[in-house]
């Protein structure tokens, strides 16, 4: 079989992700710190896990409706009230997705008009998923390199030289993977001026969203004007510890969610049912809200743990204010970033992810993972500062 003529081209032609080969080479090496993954290293709250034992041990293990349990969809719809204080109603604007991963790919499936060129602005550097995703939905990503010296935010003179004819979608995603920069109202705002004279849609990635260590999350979604053009992307991975249970979901105006939901549907039917009970106990249970915020507190404090511990042994860093992540820039050794962490994983056993993983203006920077327990964060930053002070 000559596979290479076979299989779709669009899917040979784009990359695996740059994460999974570090994680991958990671696995091999004995007595490996890995913080190259984004995952927390919490348990998901108990009584999140309680919920789904008792949802089996009752037999709810059917299939739900293809847009999500309706008191998941309304427990989502007050969460965005409380947080980004929009309104969406949860029979017509909100699907529930498996995980946020899901929710971007149908999003851009729903914009996207395959062989019109039609282009998707996404500001670099950023989560491995958006690009390929676009390509293979036969739109044209248009990188946006935001900068450390505009502390990774998508400036408004960015945006504009790139806007044309064609452009169909921007992406925001902030707080930031792989950076941790997020944007403030104010800076939204400028962004949201110029997109309210176009068609622009936005497909705003807030999966990080309760992990903001300054102020609170700002949402574009909320700016005037801007609720009926932006597609909000969330979920439970990161701030409920629920990477395996995948879930997220999405809140859109009812006619592009209408869309959204034929693809779900069509695609994945519906969201794991166990999960879904799960997490309306996740949404709605003060407790675990508490617990959740419990969590935002500790990676605050290695946020702060790691940025001490990098300026001590000489790594320039721009200060993240959210997500949990560090971005250090490591142009000084000379180094490429993947020549950087290949030595790194040979020479340290400590294995962090080359900043050219999240597209080309990520090159020169490396992403570390704090969502590990301090005690790996200190021993990892040991062995980096003797990396540096040796090569
Ligand atoms: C910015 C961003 N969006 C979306 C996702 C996808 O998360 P999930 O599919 O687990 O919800 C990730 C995962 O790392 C991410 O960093």
């Amino acid at each position: 079989m000559n596979y290479q003529d076979i299989l779709s081209k669009k899917s040979q032609a784009i990359k695996p992700s740059g994460i999974r080969k570090f994680f991958d080479i990671a696995a091999g090496v004995p007595d490996i710190i890995s913080l190259s993954v984004g995952e927390p290293d919490f348990k998901t709250p108990w009584l999140v896990r309680q919920e789904a034992i008792q949802t089996l041990r009752q037999g709810k293990t059917t299939y739900t409706s293809n847009a999500g349990l309706v008191p998941l969809r309304q427990a989502a719809a007050e969460y965005f009230k409380r947080t980004i204080d929009t309104e969406y109603d949860p029979n017509t604007e909100i699907v529930v997705t498996v995980g946020g991963s899901e929710a971007i790919d149908i999003a851009i499936r729903a914009l996207i008009n395959p062989e019109q060129g039609e282009e998707v602005i996404v500001p670099e550097p950023c989560f491995v998923s958006y690009s390929p995703i676009v390509e293979l939905t036969g739109g044209v990503p248009v990188p946006a390199c935001t900068r450390e010296e505009d502390k990774f935010k998508l400036t408004p003179e960015i945006l504009k030289s790139l806007i044309t004819p064609k452009t169909k979608v921007l992406i925001m995603s902030y707080p930031n993977n792989p950076t941790g920069a997020v944007m403030r109202r104010d800076e939204l705002e400028s962004i949201a001026q110029i997109l309210r004279d176009t068609n622009i849609i936005v497909i705003s990635d807030e999966i990080y969203s309760e992990l903001s260590y300054g102020e609170p999350h700002v949402s574009i979604a909320q700016l005037d004007g801007m609720r009926e053009r932006t597609i909000v992307v969330n979920g439970f991975s990161k701030a409920f510890a629920m990477t395996g249970w995948r879930l997220g979901f999405t809140a859109a105006p009812a006619p592009v969610t209408e869309q959204l939901l034929k693809i779900h549907q069509y695609a994945i039917m519906c969201s794991p049912t166990v999960s879904q009970y799960a997490a309306v106990t996740a949404l709605t249970d003060e407790a675990v809200l508490e617990e959740v915020r419990e969590m935002a507190q500790e990676y605050n404090q290695r946020r702060q743990l790691v940025l001490d511990g990098l300026k001590k042994i000489g790594l320039s860093c721009f200060t993240p204010e959210g997500a949990f992540y560090v971005f250090p820039c490591i142009k000084k050794t000379g180094l490429t970033s993947q020549e950087f962490c290949t030595r790194l994983i040979k020479e340290k056993s400590v294995a962090v992810v080359p900043g050219d993983a999240f597209g080309d203006c990520g090159e020169g920077y490396i992403r570390i993972s704090y969502a590990y327990s301090t005690k790996h964060l200190n021993t990892a930053i040991e062995r980096i500062g003797e990396f540096l002070k040796e090569i």
